[in-house]
């Protein structure tokens, strides 16, 4: 414990780079919560200096004027360490590398940066000594980075699943637990801060998959980029699709998947059908959650709030204490530990089953057709349901779902039942998770 009076504790000079959603939050602690830090990390952590856009906009929280300006780069100069939660790509990079390159420790939340230039961030950090933490920037509030760096440094993971988008799984939630139409629960979700500047980023699972990268990097001792991640959003998901796997026992979440497959390793995001009782099935609003699978830990489960401004704040903060405790003791950072360089391997390879809703003829014959597609690519149909086309009385709906396969046969055989005369329209494809060793209670 620092014991030594106020005036003797050395003091850390704190750069803040941004005060929207959760830089507003993390300034607010910095400012009203000065005395328990300094106790904790026996440093005092002083706000030297805050980099907006503009001066003059409203805020979350209210901000000493006298530290806002648009100078980012005498925000840097003038701190010891730097917190940087602008987002983006450029100028961020730019005044990150500036920030590392004078050996100033950076801590970040922007996950679209470590994904695009991860490697190049952290040679600067190495160059320099200075530490480059990010918890943050993977499911908001959940220690997970720190927990997939050191505590399975000495273990193998082999996989994990994750709900790693607070904002799609709340659009998601919204649409399975309401009946909200897509565009209302989008709204909302921005509303509460948990959206991205630009929601395209979630809803095109572009934000999950920089995370799945970050994660992966870390899970699998390689570096990887967001172009090793197979992508795929919930831009078309609609209340039909939602409500089609609910009937089914099913529930549809924004899925992130790093896994071992053969010498490589392949990662993923895409919306998944997941059984209900699934323990990602019950990950409601914008809580995330990731399940990890180790070969001497097995199971654990990672759960909390994964965007929004105070819980993000948290992540940050802890990252901010640490980095204080490092600097007061003259430790440098850790490097990335990417010697293994597994390779992505292609979403072709990957086993997978499907869940096919086709809308087809109904006459004669039609079903020795369809089976016919599947006997020829190899591919075995586990469940078929029929129902009434609520849209139309030329066609009924098929459900099918198809035993594991190879991603690439699965979707061949998709493409040749589009083909067919007697398949009017390809409702949906959605792959299912089976959840093997993941329902709740397993393990009990
Ligand atoms: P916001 O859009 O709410 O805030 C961004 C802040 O950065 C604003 O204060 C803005 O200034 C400032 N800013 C933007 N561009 C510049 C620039 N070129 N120069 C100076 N200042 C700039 O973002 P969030 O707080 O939501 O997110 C920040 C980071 O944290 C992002 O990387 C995001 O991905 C990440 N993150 C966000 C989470 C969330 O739930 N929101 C959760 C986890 C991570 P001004 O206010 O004047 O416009
Ligand atoms: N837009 C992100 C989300 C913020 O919805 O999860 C947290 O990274």
């Amino acid at each position: 414990m620092n014991t030594a009076p106020a005036s003797e504790t050395p003091v850390l000079r704190v750069g803040l780079l941004g005060a929207g959603t959760v830089g507003s939050q993390v300034a607010h602690v910095l400012l009203t919560r000065a005395e328990e830090l300094a106790l904790r990390t026996g440093v005092r952590l002083e706000l030297s200096g805050i980099a907006v856009r503009d001066v003059h906009a409203t805020r979350d929280v209210e901000l000493p004027p006298q530290l806002l300006t648009t100078d980012a780069d005498a925000v840097i100069d003038g701190a010891d360490v730097v917190v940087e939660l602008t987002g983006g790509i450029e100028p961020t990079r730019t005044r990150v590398l500036r920030a590392l390159g004078a050996g100033k420790s950076v801590i970040t939340g922007n996950k679209a940066l470590l994904a695009e230039s991860g490697r190049q961030l952290q040679d600067a950090a190495a160059a320099s000594g200075a530490q480059l933490s990010y918890e943050a920037a993977v499911a908001g509030a959940i220690p997970i980075v720190r927990p997939m760096r050191d505590s399975l440094a000495g273990d193998r993971v082999e996989r994990f699943l994750g709900i790693m988008n607070g904002t799609t799984n709340f659009v998601l939630d919204q649409m399975d637990s309401t009946g909200a139409a897509f565009d209302d629960a989008l709204a909302e979700a921005q509303r509460l801060g948990y959206a991205e500047a630009d929601p395209t980023a979630d809803v095109e699972g572009h934000d999950a998959a920089a995370k799945t990268a970050v994660l992966a990097s870390l899970a699998f001792h390689s570096s990887y980029t967001i172009t090793d991640v197979h992508c795929e959003g919930i831009a078309g998901m609609t209340a039909e699709d939602v409500a089609a796997a609910k009937e089914a026992g099913y529930v549809i979440k924004l899925l992130s998947v790093g896994e071992r497959c053969g010498d490589g390793v392949n990662l993923r995001v895409n919306p998944v059908m997941i059984p209900r009782e699934h323990v990602l099935g019950g990950v409601r609003g914008a809580y995330n959650a990731v399940f990890v699978e180790a070969a001497a830990a097995g199971s654990l489960m990672f759960y909390g709030q994964g965007a929004g401004g105070e819980p993000t704040a948290s992540a940050v903060l802890g990252d901010l204490v640490s980095a204080a405790r490092a600097i007061a003791l003259g430790a440098q950072g850790i490097p990335l530990a990417d010697y293994a360089a597994l390779p992505a391997v292609s979403m072709d390879d990957v086993t997978t089953k499907l869940a096919v809703t086709l809308a087809v003829s109904d006459r004669l014959g039609v079903l020795a057709r369809l089976a016919q597609v599947f006997a020829d690519h190899g591919v075995s149909i586990s469940t078929m349901q029929q129902t009434e086309d609520p849209r139309t009385t030329e066609t009924s709906l098929l459900r099918l779902v198809t035993h594991t396969g190879r991603h690439a046969d699965l979707m061949a055989t998709v493409a040749a039942l589009r083909g067919l005369p007697v398949v009017r329209d390809v409702v949906s494809v959605t792959p299912v998770e089976s959840g093997e060793g993941a329902h709740a209670g397993a393990g009990d």
